[in-house]
């Protein structure tokens, strides 16, 4: 069984031609973070079509610089909610919030890759970049830290760090639908029904107000300060700005930009859990949880002794990976989505944090952890980390794509 095969062979099975789906059946448009993943992936073999993958991604940018979450590049009734839900009136039709901005630190991966190719590429996308940067400090940062207007904007729906907003959210009004992920994949594997209530009256705010970002900052139903997407970004700035210089731009404006999210944290320290948490910004009030967000900060350069002992507890309460919630939480499920399960793709990220702060030992363990799931359970898109059973969609692209980059023995690491 050669893995390094079957993975290039997702990538290129979930090509739907210059943009690349997650799986087919429960994900059948272009997502946002996926394709910076999937990129990264093509970037081992193909870098030619690595670098497509961004370009089509940036296509659909909006005008105000927002790299949308979702771009419905073709119809497809088999998932909801699609475009006529969203309603944005963008050409092509997306979504009308993004996903965590990914895609700097990947691209400069890709670039290094293979600089030579790269160069003429990574130009015409630095403006695009630097809008989409400007469009996170912008619309996203106001606060200090970074912030996401829906769950599906960070990414990680049904994490724990989510409750205390969505308790203020009113679901009851927003209709009869269908969903459809819950005909692709066991429901209980899925967010319940209440949080699709609620995801679905956070986006009919957006959509009524016409996706108006001042007026959703300042009262849409759902706003909350999130550890992981400011992580993710300070590490993002930092790597725009590198690629700022190989390209000879200015960068002073980018890096002001990550000192201060970085000048921001102590907003997100949570005193009783000693560590990194999401607070809900409505009425700031912490989440009281321990998941991906604080395993993210080494990414970000960001060494907390605090919570050091904390975080290996969470890590050494479970056998596979890093679990997106405290195994010892009450609201732990080990299957559920991002209340519990593993996902390589963030335990690739977080391995690349380890990294770069010197931890080899942790970035090897994750490493061999993630491979071990893998290997037993398939391409899977997450995993239950307790006992490894394989959970979500099958032949996903970012495991496939993380598998080339990082997690093969044969992968290039660095
Ligand atoms: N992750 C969401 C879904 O499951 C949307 O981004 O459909």
């Amino acid at each position: 069984m050669d893995l390094d095969k079957q993975a290039r062979d997702i990538l290129t099975g979930n090509d739907r031609g210059g943009y690349t789906i997650p799986t087919r059946g429960l994900y059948p448009y272009q997502w946002n973070w996926d394709s910076a993943f999937a990129a990264w992936g093509f970037s081992t073999f193909d870098v030619n079509r690595a670098w497509t993958e961004i370009e089509t991604l940036f296509s659909a940018q909006w005008d105000t610089g927002m790299v949308p979450h979702i771009v419905f590049w073709k119809p497809d009734p088999g998932y909801f909610p699609g475009p006529d839900v969203w309603g944005t009136g963008r050409k092509p039709a997306s979504s009308g919030i993004s996903q965590p901005p990914v895609a700097a630190t990947l691209v400069r991966r890709i670039y290094e890759a293979d600089p030579e190719a790269g160069l003429a590429r990574l130009r015409p996308l630095w403006p695009q970049l630097l809008a989409s940067h400007r469009w996170w400090r912008d619309h996203r940062c106001a606060s200090g830290v970074a912030a996401v207007t829906h769950p599906w904007e960070s990414g990680r729906d049904n994490c724990a760090d989510w409750d205390p907003g969505m308790a203020n959210v009113d679901g009851s009004g927003v209709g009869a639908y269908t969903r459809r992920d819950t005909g692709h994949v066991d429901a209980s594997m899925r967010p319940s029904k209440e949080d699709y209530d609620r995801y679905l009256a956070i986006l009919q705010f957006g959509r009524a107000c016409g996706w108006d970002q001042a007026e959703i900052i300042a009262n849409g139903p759902f706003l909350m300060a999130d550890p992981a997407m400011t992580f993710i970004l300070i590490r993002a700035h930092r790597d725009l700005a590198a690629i700022g210089e190989i390209l000879g731009e200015t960068t002073a404006e980018i890096e002001g930009w990550a000192d201060d999210l970085v000048a921001a944290l102590p907003q997100i320290w949570n005193d009783e859990s000693e560590a990194y948490d999401a607070r809900d910004l409505r009425t700031g009030t912490f989440a009281g949880c321990l998941g991906s967000g604080a395993f993210l900060a080494w990414l970000a350069g960001i060494d907390a002794p605090k919570m050091e002992a904390r975080l290996q507890a969470v890590w050494d309460g479970v056998r596979f990976g890093i679990p997106s919630n405290d195994p010892a939480a009450a609201n732990f499920n080990p299957r559920r989505y991002w209340r519990g399960p593993t996902w390589p793709v963030v335990n690739a990220l977080i391995a690349m944090g380890f990294a770069q702060a010197g931890r080899a030992a942790d970035a090897e363990r994750l490493r061999r952890e993630t491979v071990a799931l893998i290997e037993a359970g398939g391409f899977f898109e997450y995993f239950d980390p307790i006992d490894g059973t394989p959970c979500g969609g099958d032949h996903f692209t970012w495991t496939a794509a993380i598998w080339l980059a990082w997690a093969s023995p044969a992968a290039k690491r660095g």
